[in-house]
């Protein structure tokens, strides 16, 4: 099976440890981190390690904008991890992106910088590329923020493009006003995977209850979408698709870094998609990735026996 992930706007995450830190303060901190990142190139790593650990045959390609300036610590991710690089070069540096864990509060601070500017013509390039790759995919991934100099609706654009190559999954986790565009558009993805925060900005209303919140993701199932992953944080998420809904709680675990949560989410729903599960198999898988990806600095599955242990610890309700 082949997945392609598409990072237009990746980061070189740098991982402050800080225990008890305070803003506008001098701050010990305990450890600093540099690693890879950006949501398609971590969604793209946890499939690596799926494969690797489980067996479930996927190849695995990354594509999206790499700036040339600081492109060694992608390049050695995706040898280590079996991954196929399919990024297109830019001139520039890819962004840094800011994370400071404090363990004892069990939070995170990100500060997300804007990334190198893309041209017309080296976008163009892109969807070009990713035209050419569609023919052969199983399932194609979307992930993150978009660089200065390529347009909000790019996430709307390039979904309807491979949907109409036939990619057979299509899924997209973005926000802001790429969202909303994309959420506007005539062709959803099948899978869409929000935060609560970025569909309620995204639709413009607030969803207080799990009634709005599921009547929110069955408006995206009419208009096209196959399964709406709506997470919420610790307290889990929902998956809703044409024939139910159903919530997942995660175990309690012990917090690294809420890093990458979504993006293990994202890889858990594709790869299960990919091996056949029905929904909500799909969501407790992800929900086992997600948690296991906490409990580890960067994107990195924990060793199986301890995934399948989360796995086993997710709890199902179903939702009305
Ligand atoms: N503290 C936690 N403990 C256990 N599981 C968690 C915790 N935080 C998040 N998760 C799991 O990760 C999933 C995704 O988290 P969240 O809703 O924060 O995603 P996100 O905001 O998209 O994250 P990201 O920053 O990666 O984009 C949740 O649905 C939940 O299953
Ligand atoms: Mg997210």
């Amino acid at each position: 099976m082949n997945v392609l992930t598409v990072t237009f706007n990746p980061a070189l995450d740098l991982t402050v440890q800080a225990p008890s830190w305070h803003p506008g303060q001098v701050n010990v901190a305990a450890a600093a981190q540099t690693d890879a990142g950006g949501k398609g190139v971590n969604v793209a790593a946890l499939l690596a390690d799926w494969t690797r650990q489980s067996g479930e045959p996927l190849q695995v390609s990354a594509s999206g904008f790499l700036g040339t300036g600081n492109a060694g610590p992608f390049e050695a991710l995706f040898r280590e991890r079996g991954i196929q690089d399919a990024f297109v070069r830019v001139a520039g540096e890819t962004r840094l992106g800011l994370k400071i864990v404090d363990p004892e509060a069990g939070s995170t601070t990100d500060f997300n910088l804007p990334g190198v500017q893309v041209s017309a013509a080296q976008l163009d390039g892109l969807l070009g590329q990713l035209r050419d790759l569609a023919g052969t995919q199983d399932a194609a991934v979307l992930a993150g923020s978009l660089p200065p100099g390529v347009p909000a609706e790019t996430y709307a654009r390039v979904v309807a493009a491979l949907r109409q190559s036939g990619v057979p999954f299509v899924a997209a986790d973005t926000s802001g006003e790429a969202l909303r565009r994309l959420l506007a558009a005539p062709t959803l993805p099948h899978l869409l995977k929000p935060n609560i925060h970025e569909l309620e900005v995204a639709l413009g209303r607030e969803l207080p209850t799990d009634a709005d919140r599921l009547a929110a993701a069955r408006e995206l199932l009419e208009r096209g979408a196959e399964w709406v992953a709506l997470s919420l944080g610790e307290e889990g998420a929902w998956l809703v698709w044409a024939g139910g809904a159903v919530k997942a709680v995660p175990p309690q675990v012990d917090v690294v870094s809420t890093v990458g949560a979504g993006d293990a989410m994202v890889a858990g729903l594709v790869s299960a998609r990919l091996a056949g599960l029905g929904p909500a198999e799909a969501l407790s898988r992800a929900t086992a990735f997600a948690a296991g990806n906490i409990t580890r600095l960067g994107a990195q599955l924990p060793p199986h026996d301890e995934l399948m242990a989360l796995h086993r610890q997710v709890r199902l309700q179903k939702g009305c």
